[in-house]
């Protein structure tokens, strides 16, 4: 429309006039995706936003995300100004993590190695040994073990499950989810996938057991936008953020692609497969976050939190080299 293309074009000038870069994640929605790739900026999973913020020369990175996105790209970089479109746009795993719970949980096992998942407050990193994205988690805590660690994993259970049955590590796990992936029916996929017999199921291990099992492909969304591409299926069903289709059929275009069934239908379905966080990353918020660069915008987080938050985060980067 005529005013999805006058926040396009401002958006274009704020970026040169700004020296400013869009760091994107594939949920966010096509339009947000299609404008960061057209924009030089980066369209890309937690692991890679990370380092793609950290290493870009702008003055400002204008995260299209969620809030931990947000924060992660100023502690690796806290000389940049580092905008959201809204600071609501939250995680229900670091909504279930709260600090002090969290660190008490810590307290109780001082033997065990803590590694927290990316999608954490500052304060949660700032108690952790490691941070970790799904795209590495399983190498990371394959190594642990390796040196005999016994560890606690945080906030999500499905991918803590899913990385314990891979290594076989000794893990206590912090009982959170994404209530996106927690949608997903195994009983509608099974129906779906006897309308498709021919299809692969592609699962990122933030979803239920049940799905994970179902699949053919388990991985971050990078690596099943890799997948995709590579598989000889000629249809795929997706089980994870339908954001990601934007990237993952620009991977393989003539493929058929179908997002997995989520608990109810239509006006039932409470997430429909799409993170309502990552949706209030719109063109009109983006505009105003460049435009006034207004507190409301601005991610902040305090000198001693981003010492302390710094050390797992690069240990992440360095591992994941
Ligand atoms: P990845 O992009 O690292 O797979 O993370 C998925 C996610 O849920 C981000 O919110
Ligand atoms: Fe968090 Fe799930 Fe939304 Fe990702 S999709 S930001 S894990 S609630």
């Amino acid at each position: 429309t005529d005013e999805k293309q006058f926040y396009r074009e401002r958006i274009k000038a704020l970026l040169i006039e700004k020296n400013a870069v869009i760091v994107a994640h594939y949920y966010t929605d096509p339009e947000i995706q299609a404008l960061a790739e057209e924009t030089g900026g980066c369209v890309a999973d937690s692991l890679e936003m990370a380092r793609f913020g950290a290493r870009h020369s702008a003055a400002t990175l204008l995260v299209a995300g969620v809030r931990f996105m947000g924060e992660t790209a100023k502690i690796l970089s806290p000389e940049k100004n580092v905008l959201m479109p809204t600071l609501d746009a939250e995680c229900s795993l670091d909504l279930g993590c709260p600090e002090e719970d969290f660190a008490r949980f810590c307290d109780e096992h001082p033997d065990r190695t803590v590694v927290v998942y990316a999608n954490t407050s500052a304060a949660v990193k700032a108690r952790a040994d490691w941070v970790v994205t799904s795209s590495i988690a399983v190498e990371l805590i394959d190594y642990l073990d390796s040196l005999g660690e016994k560890i606690i994993w945080a906030p999500d259970r499905h991918l803590g499950r899913y990385v314990q049955q891979k290594t076989g590590a000794d893990i206590l796990c912090w009982q959170g989810a994404c209530i996106v992936h927690d949608e997903f029916k195994t009983q509608s996929l099974s129906k779906m996938k006897a309308l498709y017999p021919e299809a692969a199921v592609l699962v990122h291990p933030e979803s239920p057991q049940a799905i994970v099992d179902f699949a053919d492909v388990v991985g971050s969304t990078s690596q099943l936008i890799k997948a995709a591409q590579t598989l000889p299926n000629k249809s795929l069903i997706v089980a994870t953020d339908k954001g990601i289709f934007y990237k993952m059929q620009q991977a393989c275009p003539e493929k058929s692609l179908y997002i997995a069934p989520t608990a109810g239908e239509g006006a039932t379905c409470r997430t429909c497969a799409h993170c309502p966080w990552m949706a209030m990353n719109g063109l009109k918020a983006i505009t105003q976050a460049l435009e006034s660069y207004g507190e409301q915008h601005q991610i902040h987080v305090s000198d001693n939190l981003r010492e302390k938050a710094m050390l797992p985060l690069n240990r992440m980067l360095d591992f994941a080299e």
